[in-house]
C-alpha cells in the first residue's frame, strides 16, 4: 500500500462523519493493489464485510470475483471499494447526506491509485459521481459498456454484481463483457508504455 492509501485508510478507520459509525462493527475502506489499473466502486458494505472489514466478500462478491475470472481479470489485481465505507442499517440504500459525507474518500483513493479506468457499478456508483465526472444521463443499461475519457482515466459503467444475482441470464454475460472492455483499455495503454521505453533503449 503507498503512504497515501495508508492516510486515507487511517482516517476512514476512525471517521465519525456520519451517524454511520455508530453502528458499524468494522469500517471498508476497500482492498487491492496500490498501483491497481483497474478500480471498481460498489455501494456499501454489507453484513459479511461489516463483519470482516473486507469488501465484497458476501454472495455478490463471490459473484464478482467469478465474472472478473471469467473476463481474464484476478481479483487480486484490482482496486475494489464502495462508495460509502460503513454498513447502512438492515443494508437499506446510503442516505444522500451519508453518500456526501463520504464521497472525498473516494475521489482521494482515486487518486492515489491513479488507475487507467474506473469502474462505477451500479446505481449509486454511478449516482455519486455522475455530476462530478459530467457522464450522460440515463440508466445504467443505456450508457454501460461506454468508456468516458476523462484525462487522467476513463470510466466504465457496469450493473451492481448484486444486480447481477438478480438477473444472472442477462447481466452476468453482459458485466464480463464490460469487464474486458475495461481491461483491454488497460492493455492499450500498456501497449504504449512499453513502446516507450523501447524507443528509450534504442536511443
Ligand atoms: N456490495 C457493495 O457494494 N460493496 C461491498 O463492499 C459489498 C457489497
Amino acid at each position: 500500500m503507498n503512504e497515501e492509501l495508508s492516510r486515507i485508510r487511517a482516517r476512514i478507520m476512525n471517521c465519525t462523519a456520519c451517524p454511520l459509525h455508530v453502528g458499524r462493527k468494522n469500517p471498508v475502506p476497500g482492498e487491492g493493489p496500490a498501483d491497481a489499473p483497474l478500480l471498481l466502486v460498489g455501494e456499501a458494505p454489507g453484513r459479511e464485510e461489516d463483519e470482516t472489514g473486507r469488501p465484497f466478500v458476501g454472495m455478490a462478491g463471490r459473484l464478482l470475483t467469478e465474472m472478473l475470472k471469467e473476463a481474464g481479470v484476478p481479483r487480486s489485481s484490482v482496486y475494489i471499494t464502495s462508495v460509502i465505507k460503513c454498513r447502512p442499517p438492515g443494508n437499506r440504500n446510503p442516505k444522500k447526506g451519508e453518500i456526501e459525507a463520504c464521497r472525498g474518500y473516494l475521489l482521494e483513493q482515486i487518486a492515489a491509485v491513479r488507475p487507467e479506468v474506473v469502474v462505477l457499478m451500479g446505481n449509486v456508483a454511478l449516482n455519486s459521481l455522475k455530476e462530478v465526472w459530467k457522464l450522460p444521463g440515463g440508466n445504467i443499461g443505456e450508457i454501460s459498456g461506454e468508456l468516458y475519457d476523462r484525462g487522467d482515466f476513463k470510466v466504465l459503467v457496469t450493473y451492481h454484481p448484486a444486480g447481477v444475482l438478480r438477473d444472472r441470464r442477462r447481466k452476468r454475460p453482459l458485466f464480463v463483457s464490460h469487464i474486458r472492455l475495461a481491461e483491454e483499455a488497460v492493455k492499450k495503454r500498456g501497449e504504449g508504455w512499453l513502446g516507450l521505453r523501447l524507443e528509450e533503449f534504442e536511443g
